[in-house]
């Protein structure tokens, strides 16, 4: 393997200027707000008003009084954004940038695997589909999962899904089972410890810091699990110069830009392709985020009645995590 490199700040090309300030004068006369997950590209989080992980993200969604959402993320972000907003308009620079995580989990197999435990609670993460949050009793994200499912009685059944990595580590905070739902991401799933620890070797002084969707035998290592939003937080309040990080690499911008003194490595997935990226996260660009506020498309459509059998969930999840 190449020797890693700590990452820098990309520069802003006159292209993207061009693109940032168009898209600056559009937000204007939309009365529109721009939200950007953090595996966004670095262009987009500058453009942003609101960049956070996908807690923040839909309290932003929940309390704007923008006329127009533009979600830069992923389509189960800005469904969401959608479900929580019924009168607004919802835009997305490109809706066929999917979850794969989400995707893994199809309402119908889902119904039948729910109906083999009747008794048990629901508790969905926040990357599902309306169909699996109208199926669901709670939705949790990264952040707030082990909070959530800490409030549910010792001797309550919990079925958990889709992703099993983030379920097992739930388990593991609270010392409680749960019934999971099979499913993972490719992205944080790509990691093992063996070739993490390649890069502990190059940098002995460093942190590791993960994302709960990798696999025990990484977390299990790690100096510190959060959510995008809490490793951020981590990497700024942690006396550490220099930190490997297990998520999406798009962080490292906001990680960087924050704390300009110290390093950041993305941790290595394998021998050949250093970084794990989600390529759906990198579908919005500058191009596609000016596109859809110039001619108000795509918009995000859900029927009604599903969005009110997800707002339920989503609701609740807000209510717990206050
Ligand atoms: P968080 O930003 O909530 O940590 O989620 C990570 C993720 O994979 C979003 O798709
Ligand atoms: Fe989905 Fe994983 Fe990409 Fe997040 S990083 S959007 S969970 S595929």
């Amino acid at each position: 393997m190449t020797a890693l490199q700590p990452y820098t700040i990309p520069s802003q090309d006159d292209r993207q200027s061009v693109l940032a300030d168009k898209i600056k004068r559009l937000r204007e006369e939309r009365n529109a707000i721009i939200l950007a997950h953090y595996y966004t590209v670095p262009e987009i989080q500058q453009v942003a008003d609101v960049v956070g992980d996908s807690l923040a993200l839909a309290r932003a969604a929940e309390t704007t009084d923008a006329d127009v959402i533009v979600f830069a993320g992923v389509y189960f972000m800005g469904e969401t954004a959608k479900i929580l907003n019924p009168g607004k308009t919802v835009l997305m620079p490109d809706n066929s940038a999917g979850c794969p995580l989400a995707d893994s989990c199809p309402a119908d197999r889902f119904r039948s695997f729910r109906e083999q435990y009747p008794d048990a609670l629901v508790i969905s993460y926040i990357n599902s589909t309306a169909e699996i949050k109208a199926e669901s009793d709670i939705i949790c994200t990264s952040s707030n999962a082990v909070d959530i499912v800490s409030q549910i009685p010792a001797d309550k059944r919990i079925i958990f899904g889709p992703d099993r990595n983030l379920g097992s580590y739930v388990m593991q905070q609270l010392e409680r089972e749960m019934i999971l739902w099979q499913g993972f991401c490719y992205v944080h799933e790509s990691y093992s410890w063996d070739v993490i620890e390649t890069a502990v070797r190059q940098f002995p002084d460093a942190q590791l810091i993960a994302h709960p969707e990798c696999r025990r035998e990484v977390l299990d290592h790690a100096d510190f699990v959060g959510s995008t939003g809490a490793l951020l937080a981590y990497s700024q309040k942690s006396p550490a110069d220099a930190f490997i990080v297990a998520t999406e690499p798009g962080i490292l911008y906001e990680m960087k830009k924050r704390s300009p003194e110290k390093s950041f490595i993305a941790a290595p997935k394998d021998i050949v392709s250093s970084q794990s990226v989600c390529s759906q996260m990198k579908q919005n660009t500058m191009e596609n985020l000016c596109n859809c506020l110039e001619t108000m498309a795509p918009q995000i459509v859900v029927d009604e009645t599903l969005a009110a059998g997800a707002l339920k969930s989503i609701r609740k999840m807000l209510e717990m995590s206050k």
